[in-house]
């Protein structure tokens, strides 16, 4: 199970590039569907993660606009997913893994991948009961038509808003001008999503910088 999360699909051209890096890998993609998560459904798929101090506002950034969930299948392809993306805390990437290339910051790391069988199979089984992800043989071919229309151009505000994002936390910026800038870089290759949406999720990422300033 991967999920590319709202900071990836906000920014089309990186959640295509995103994409075609794992299937370039050679899996096989039995369910793909953008959606928005509601918060039930989040607080089922982190529910590892109740008790952590992050957990609240987990689930505020995975619900906040869409993401891209899908089911991958092939050799390996747990350990390939997850060597792709690279380490968890964005920080902690390497440069050449996805994460280390496109990620924001911290937990703001673009995608979720399932670390295990067990866990792939629970939340396959909860994103296909309670999220509508639909196993069919027509999700291979709308990954390929997402990869096909969003990977062109050069759109790539990777550096921009991690620079916003780091700059804020090291100068504990809280101001509404850190939210602005966050609010329109979110929104610059975000086609089809709402401006609610991208709004929401740069108030999520605005709401760590908020608790990292805190600290
Ligand atoms: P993911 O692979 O989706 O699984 C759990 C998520 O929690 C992780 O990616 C990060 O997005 C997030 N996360 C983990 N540790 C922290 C932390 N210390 N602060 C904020 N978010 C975190």
């Amino acid at each position: 199970m991967v999920i590319i999360k709202p900071d990836g699909t906000a920014r089309r051209r990186i959640s295509a590039l995103v994409l075609r890096a794992l299937l370039d890998r050679g899996y096989t993609v039995s369910a793909f569907q953008e959606m928005k998560v509601p918060e039930p459904l989040a607080e089922l798929h982190y529910a590892v993660h109740k008790e952590k101090p992050f957990f609240p506002w987990l689930v505020e950034f995975i619900s906040s606009a869409p993401v891209l969930a899908m089911i991958l299948e092939g050799q390996d392809v747990i350990q390939g997913v997850r060597d792709e993306l690279g380490a968890t805390f964005v920080q902690k990437a390497s440069s050449d893994s996805l994460r280390g290339r496109y990620g924001i910051w911290a937990g703001v790391n673009i995608a979720h991948a399932s670390d295990a069988p067990e866990t792939a199979e629970k939340e396959i089984q909860l994103w296909t009961t309670k999220g509508g992800l639909k196993i069919e043989p027509s999700a291979e071919e709308r990954a390929s038509a997402y990869i096909e229309k969003y990977s062109k151009g050069t759109a790539d505000y990777t550096m921009q808003i991690r620079d916003v994002v780091k700059r804020a936390i090291e100068e504990k910026d809280t101001s509404n001008a850190v939210l602005g800038l966050l609010k329109d870089l979110f929104s610059r290759d975000s086609q089809g999503i709402s401006a609610l949406d991208t709004d929401a999720l740069a108030k999520a990422v605005f709401s760590f910088i908020e608790e990292e300033a805190e600290k």
